[in-house]
Formats: structure tokens, C-alpha cells, sequence
């Protein structure tokens, strides 16, 4: 499940999937941006990993595989008025356009992986140029710090990517205005407080999974960065229905990274994907 705490306002879905108006404008791609793929890799040695996970995700995967799942989520939470959004790591900006087509009035996206940027401009080409929804090519630790600048945050598959999940924390806590609310999804394990698997290599199959928390777990460390009333609003076991080859993604997918006689297992011996739902505020 990647989820979402959505809906409320104006439907654009509809009208941003078939406005196929096009435009003129090609994305223009910052000056500064060779200097940051250049220094990406050795400030975020992941992100190639990273990158490559998500290019699991064409849309019309995202479209028939995530969206069932997740519309309830998006039906749960309405977003505030007028909402500004952040959507970090957002791939080729997916979620982006579900954000907007829930009435968000500016949507971001950040992602450092150029492919993704390209996808995403691609889509708004047809979908409408003028439309407030942009991904820029830059990842987290590019923002600028302290930005207060956002309604809503959202840090989807992430969070068990970085090395450092406190300094993800409070990075997001920074981003969000005074009482603004981050979503945070991430796979999690089963336990109580202070229980956190932190894989000696590979969990199914990623090699760059560094800290995966019980709900427990992660909501003190929420707490400890300074979010308010931090809350699970979801859990549920990935199942080889929803994520699963297609003829669009021929690669592996779940069913093979779980032990075949023992699906509650990945084929290391951890505990089998389970991803949760977070929600906190910041402080005003
Ligand atoms: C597992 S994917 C999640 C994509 C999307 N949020 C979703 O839920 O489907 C991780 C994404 O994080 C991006 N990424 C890698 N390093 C990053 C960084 N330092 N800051 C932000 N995003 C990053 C990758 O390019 C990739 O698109």
C-alpha cells in the first residue's frame, strides 16, 4: 500500500487525465542541476538503487496496481484547503497528479533521478503546461533548510532508504509550515517500542534498506524530532496481488523476494514487506 491522506475538494483527476490540450513548453531543467547529479551520487550514494526500485512503477502499473488499494486511504483524509504539497522522492510524479486531482493547489514533487524528471514533464506536456503541479530534479538534502513552506509533506517509501532516518525526520519537519501535516509511509515490523530490524545486508533482495521500525518505534522517534500527535492511520501486509509482474514490468517483483516455502519471510529470513501509514503535525 502507498498511502495517502487525500481527497476532499474539487475532483481534478478526471480533468487532468484528459485535458490533453498540450503546450508548447519543453521542461527547462535548472542551471544548476549538472552540478547536483554530479554531486548526487556521492552524497546520496543510494539514489541509483533507489531509482531503479521505482522504475518498477510505470503508470499504468501504478494506475492498475496501487490505486485500488490506496483510493481508500485517499477517501479516509481530506486535504486542507488551498494546500500547498511536497511530495519527496515522488518517482515520476504519480502521486503528484492524484494530489492535484484531490484539489491541492500547488503540488511539488523532488526527485534526483533526471529519468523520472523527464517522464513526468512528458505527461504534463499533454496534460496541460499551465497546470500547478512541477517535479523538480533534486533530492532532500538539496531544500533549503528550516523552508516552512508546506501544507502538506509527504515522504513515501523512503524513509527505510536513508541512512540517517532522524535527519529524514526533522528534514521534513522543517519543510512543513506551522501546524502542517507530513504523511509518512515506510515499511515497518512487527514489535513494540525500541524494536527496529536493521538488516546486516540485503531485505528482499534491496540492498539499501537501513532501518525498518515497529509502529512503536517510529512514532518516538517522531516525537523525538518534534512532531505533534504522530499516529499510524494504516498497516497492511504487501500482498503478490498488488505488487507483481505485469506485461509492462517483466522484471522480479514480491513473490520473488519472499522465501517460496515460507511467504511470511523474504528470502533473507526478515519478516515479509508490511507498510504502514504515519501521520503528525508540526508544531506552531
Ligand atoms: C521506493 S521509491 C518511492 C517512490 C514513490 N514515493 C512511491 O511511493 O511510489 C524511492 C524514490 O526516492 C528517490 N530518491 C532517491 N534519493 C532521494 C533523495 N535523496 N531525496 C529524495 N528522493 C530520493 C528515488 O529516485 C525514487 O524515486
Amino acid at each position: 500500500m502507498r498511502g495517502a491522506a487525500l481527497s476532499g475538494g474539487a475532483n481534478r483527476g478526471s480533468s487532468v487525465g484528459t485535458a490533453l490540450m498540450g503546450g508548447p513548453n519543453c521542461p527547462t531543467v535548472p542551471l544548476s542541476f549538472a552540478r547536483i547529479m554530479n554531486t548526487s551520487s556521492e552524497r546520496n550514494p543510494q539514489a541509483a538503487q533507489m531509482a531503479d526500485e521505482s522504475m518498477l512503477r510505470t503508470l499504468r502499473f501504478q494506475i492498475e496496481a496501487i490505486w485500488p488499494q490506496e483510493s481508500r486511504l485517499f477517501a479516509r483524509y481530506a486535504l486542507p484547503v488551498d494546500a500547498h504539497i511536497l511530495d519527496i522522492g515522488c518517482g515520476n510524479g504519480y502521486h503528484c497528479w492524484r494530489m492535484l486531482g484531490a484539489g491541492a493547489e500547488r503540488v511539488i514533487g523532488i526527485d534526483p533521478s533526471v529519468k523520472f524528471v523527464f517522464q513526468f514533464y512528458a505527461i504534463k506536456q499533454f496534460a496541460g503546461h499551465d497546470l500547478p503541479i512541477d517535479v523538480l530534479p533534486l533530492g532532500i538534502e538539496h531544500m533549503p533548510q528550516k523552508m516552512a513552506a508546506f501544507d502538506t509533506v509527504f515522504s513515501m517509501g523512503i524513509l527505510y532508504h536513508r541512512r540517517s532516518p532522524m535527519d529524514h525526520l526533522r528534514e521534513l519537519r522543517e519543510l512543513l509550515k506551522p501546524g502542517g501535516q507530513l504523511v509518512l509511509e515506510t515499511l515497518v515490523i512487527e514489535g513494540g517500542a525500541n524494536q527496529v530490524l536493521v538488516p546486516d545486508d540485503r531485505y528482499a533482495k534491496m540492498p539499501n534498506v537501513w532501518f525498518l521500525p515497529s509502529p512503536d518505534t517510529l512514532i518516538g522517534w517522531m516525537k523525538k524530532n518534534g512532531l505533534k500527535n504522530p499516529r499510524m492511520v494504516d498497516i497492511s501486509t504487501t500482498t503478490i496481488e498488488e505488487q507483481r509482474s505485469t506485461d509492462w514490468m517483466t522484471f522480479e517483483s514480491l513473490k520473488d523476494f519472499l522465501d517460496p516455502n515460507d511467504p511470511s519471510k523474504t528470502v533473507e529470513g526478515h519478516p515479509a514487506p508490511v507498510r504502514a501509514v504515519f501521520i503528525a503535525e508540526a508544531p506552531y
